[in-house]
C-alpha cells in the first residue's frame, strides 16, 4: 500500500511527480505529499484526502526544482492528516523521505531518538527514517540511508533526498515493491511501473537489500556493503492507455467490459495444436505433476475466491486433494506440509504481504511453490519455483474484476493441464473442456455488447436502498456468490453475507424477513435442483429472490422476483460468466447510492502490510 515516486532530471518535476501519483492512487488515497529540492532547501506540500485535494493546492509549490519525491498514503500508523502525510523531514529540515510498508520497531527507535533530542512531528512509523538518516549523515546520503536500514525491522521501501546532495535520490527495498525507470537525462524510482509509464518503458526491478542511487545520469545499484550488483534492464510493453478510462464513467466499469479481452489474452498460446491446455513456466515436469499428493492454495480477498474455484476443478478433474486458505490464517497455523505438496499462491499484485509470507512458509517446509499473478517482476514471481501469469492488463479499480476472471481461468487451465498429465481426464475430455474455455471470451463479449450492463442496472437501482443482502450459491456457484458479496461490501457498503445455500438453514435464514433481497447464483449444474429447494425456503420467508440463471430457464424466471440471465456454459466453466452480472449489480447499487466506486473507503488495491 502507499505509492511512491521520485524523479531526477532536467525538467521541472512538480507536475511529473503529481502525474505519477495519479497513476499510483489505487495504492492508497487518504493523504498525499510532495517534496522538491529547491534553492538550498525543500519545497514541501501535504494534503489530506485523495489527490484532487493535493491538485487543488499544487500551485503553492511554485515553479522550479528538478529533483523530488512524492507519496500517496494508506494509513497504518496515525490517522490521515497533514502531519502524518509523507514526505517526512528530520529536525534540521535537510532530509526528506517517503516510505511504503511498516517499520515494526519504530516505537523503540523513536524513544531512542527522542532521548537524544530529536523532535517528531507525526505519529507515523516512517518519520524515524528521516531522523535516523539525520543522525547517521556524514556527507553521504547513501551511507546514511544504509545505516538507517540496518537498524530497522519490518518490510518497507523508502526513498530519501538531501538538501546537501541536490541531484540524488537514494532508495532501499525490503520485501515491498520498487521499480526504476530509465530515460535519457532523467530517471525515476517508484512503487509500480504505471507511475512513469508515460515517460519511459525501460525498467529495472531491484532486489531486496539493493541500495539504489538515482541521478540524472543513471542508476547505481549496490548491496548494503557497497558492492555493485548487476540488475538487468527490461522493456515493458504495457499500454499507457490502460491507465485511462477510455470513455467509461469509472475504471471499474471499463475493466468489467475488458474481461473478454483479458480472458482471450490469458488463453492465448496456451492451447496446443491438438486442442489441449499447454502451460510452461510452472517449474514442474510431468513426473513431478504426477507425484503431487497435496495441493494447498493460499490467497487473500478476491484471489481467495478464485482459489475456491480452483479447489473444485482440481478435485473433480485432476483428483488432487486441495485445501484453500486465506494467507493470513495459514501463515500462523502449523500446517502439515510435505515435500510432495504443491502450494499455489494466487495474488493479482504479487505483493500482498500475507500471501508472500504464506509462500515462504510453504517453501521452507519443502513444498513446490507456484505463483499465479498478473504482475511481471512482482515479489511473488521472484520467490516462487514457477509462475503462471494471468494477462488481465493493468487494473486500476480497487475492487478486482478482470483480474479475478483471469485468475479463475488460470485455475481452470491449470486443473485441466494437471488432469491431462495425471490421466484423470481422457484427451477427448480435456479437448472438450479446452474448447469450452476458448469460446468463453466471445460468449462474454456478446453478452456485454448485448446490453447486459443496462439490464443489470435496471434491477440494481431498485435495490440500492437495501439495508442488507444475502448471496447464496452451491458447489461451483458458491465462490461466485462469495465474490459477488465481496463486491457489494467493498463498493456499496451495504452489509452483505454470502453462504453455501444448503447451510443457510443453519443460521442466515433467521435474517430473512418480508422483502429481504437474496441473490442466488443458480446457473445449470448438478446441484441445481438442490439449490432450487433453497430458493423455495427463501421465498417461503417472504424474501425477494434475485437469481443469476442460465438464459432460457423459464421455470427459474417464474420463481424469482428478478432474473439476471447469463449464457449457458458447462457448469465447470460457469463462474467465468456468472460473476459478471454480480459485478455489475454491485457496481450499479454503489453508483445509485452515490458512492465513489473506484476508490472505496478504507481499502487499497495492493496490501503490502500484514
Ligand atoms: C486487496 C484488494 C483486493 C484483493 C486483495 C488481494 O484487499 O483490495 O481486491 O483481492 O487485496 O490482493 P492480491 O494482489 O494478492 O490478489
Amino acid at each position: 500500500m502507499c505509492g511512491i515516486i521520485g524523479y531526477v532530471g532536467d525538467r521541472e518535476c512538480r507536475d511529473i511527480l503529481f502525474r505519477g501519483l495519479r497513476k499510483l492512487e489505487y495504492r492508497g488515497y487518504d493523504s498525499a505529499g510532495i517534496s522538491i529540492v529547491h534553492e538550498g532547501g525543500f519545497k514541501l506540500l501535504h494534503s489530506v484526502g485523495n489527490l484532487d485535494n493535493l491538485e487543488a493546492v499544487l500551485p503553492e509549490l511554485g515553479d522550479g526544482g528538478t529533483v523530488g519525491i512524492a507519496h500517496t498514503r494508506w494509513a497504518t500508523h496515525g490517522r490521515p492528516s497533514n502531519e502524518n502525510a509523507h514526505p517526512h523531514t528530520d529536525c534540521t529540515g535537510k532530509f526528506a523521505i517517503v516510505l511504503n510498508g511498516i517499520v515494526e520497531n519504530y516505537l523503540s527507535l523513536r524513544a531512542e531518538l527522542r532521548a537524544e533530542g530529536h523532535t517528531f512531528s507525526s505519529e507515523t512509523d516512517a518519520e524515524v527514517v528521516a531522523h535516523l538518516i539525520e543522525r547517521a549523515y556524514k556527507g553521504s546520503l547513501r551511507d546514511a540511508a544504509v545505516a538507517a536500514y540496518r537498524l530497522m525491522e519490518g518490510h518497507f521501501t523508502y526513498c530519501a533526498i538531501a538538501v546537501d546532495e541536490p541531484g540524488v535520490i537514494v532508495g532501499i527495498r525490503k520485501e515491498t515493491p520498487m521499480v526504476l525507470g530509465l530515460s535519457e537525462g532523467e530517471n525515476f524510482i517508484a512503487s509500480a511501473i504505471p507511475a512513469f509509464l508515460a515517460e519511459t518503458r525501460t525498467v529495472i526491478f531491484p532486489e531486496d537489500g539493493d541500495v539504489v542511487v538515482v541521478t540524472r545520469k543513471g542508476v547505481e545499484i549496490t548491496d548494503l556493503d557497497g558492492t555493485p550488483v548487476a540488475r538487468e534492464a527490461q522493456v515493458v510493453d504495457w499500454d499507457e492507455e490502460a491507465a485511462e478510462k477510455a470513455g467509461y464513467e469509472t475504471f471499474m466499469l471499463k475493466e468489467i467490459h475488458e474481461q473478454p479481452t483479458s480472458l482471450a489474452d490469458t488463453l492465448s498460446e496456451r492451447v496446443s495444436s491438438d486442442g489441449r491446455v499447454a502451460l510452461d513456466g510452472l517449474g514442474l515436469d510431468p513426473e513431478a505433476i504426477r507425484n503431487v499428493r497435496q495441493v494447498i492454495i493460499v490467497a487473500c480477498g478476491t484471489s481467495y475466491h478464485a482459489g475456491l474455484v480452483g479447489k473444485y476443478a482440481l478435485e473433480r478433474w485432476a483428483r488432487m486433494p486441495v485445501e484453500v486458505e486465506v494467507a493470513s490464517e495459514f501463515r500462523y497455523r502449523d500446517p502439515v506440509i510435505g515435500p510432495d505438496c504443491l502450494c499455489i499462491a494466487i495474488s493479482q499484485s504479487g505483493e500482498t504481504a500475507d500471501t508472500l509470507a504464506a509462500m515462504r512458509l510453504a517453501r521452507q517446509a519443502g513444498a513446490h511453490v507456484l505463483a499465479v499473478t498478473n504482475i511481471v517482476g512482482s515479489q511473488a514471481t521472484r520467490e516462487a519455483d514457477g509462475v503462471l501469469f494471468t494477462r488481465a492488463g493493468l487494473e486500476i479499480g480497487v475492487a478486482a474484476t478482470k483480474t479475478f476472471l483471469t485468475q479463475v481461468l488460470a485455475m481452470l487451465m491449470l486443473s485441466l493441464y494437471f488432469a491431462d498429465q495425471r490421466g484423470h481426464l481422457t484427451p477427448a475430455q480435456v479437448r472438450e473442456y479446452t474448447e469450452g474455455l476458448r469460446h468463453i471470451p466471445a460468449t462474454l463479449r456478446d453478452y456485454l455488447e448485448d446490453g447486459a450492463a443496462a439490464k443489470v442496472e435496471g434491477v440494481a437501482k431498485k435495490y440500492a436502498a437495501s439495508r442488507f443482502f444475502l448471496c447464496l450459491g452451491r458447489n461451483m456457484s458458491l465462490p461466485v456468490a462469495l465474490e459477488g458479496a465481496l463486491k457489494l461490501k467493498e463498493i456499496s457498503y451495504i452489509p452483505t453475507d454470502a453462504y453455501a445455500a444448503g447451510e443457510m438453514k443453519h443460521g442466515p435464514i433467521a435474517l430473512l424477513e418480508e422483502g429481504s433481497p437474496v441473490l442466488v447464483v443458480a446457473t445449470d449444474s448438478r446441484v441445481y435442483d438442490k439449490l432450487i429447494s433453497n430458493v423455495q425456503e427463501v421465498r417461503a420467508r417472504g424474501a425477494r429472490v434475485i437469481a443469476v440463471g442460465s438464459e432460457g430457464n423459464e421455470s427459474l424466471s417464474q420463481m424469482a422476483d428478478e432474473i439476471l440471465p447469463v449464457p449457458r456454459t458447462d457448469e465447470m466453466l460457469a463462474p467465468l460468466v456468472a460473476i459478471v452480472p454480480l459485478q455489475l449489480f454491485a457496481y450499479y447499487v454503489a453508483k445509485h447510492k452515490g458512492e465513489k466506486v473506484d476508490q472505496p473507503r478504507n481499502l487499497a488495491k495492493t496490501v503490502t502490510v500484514e
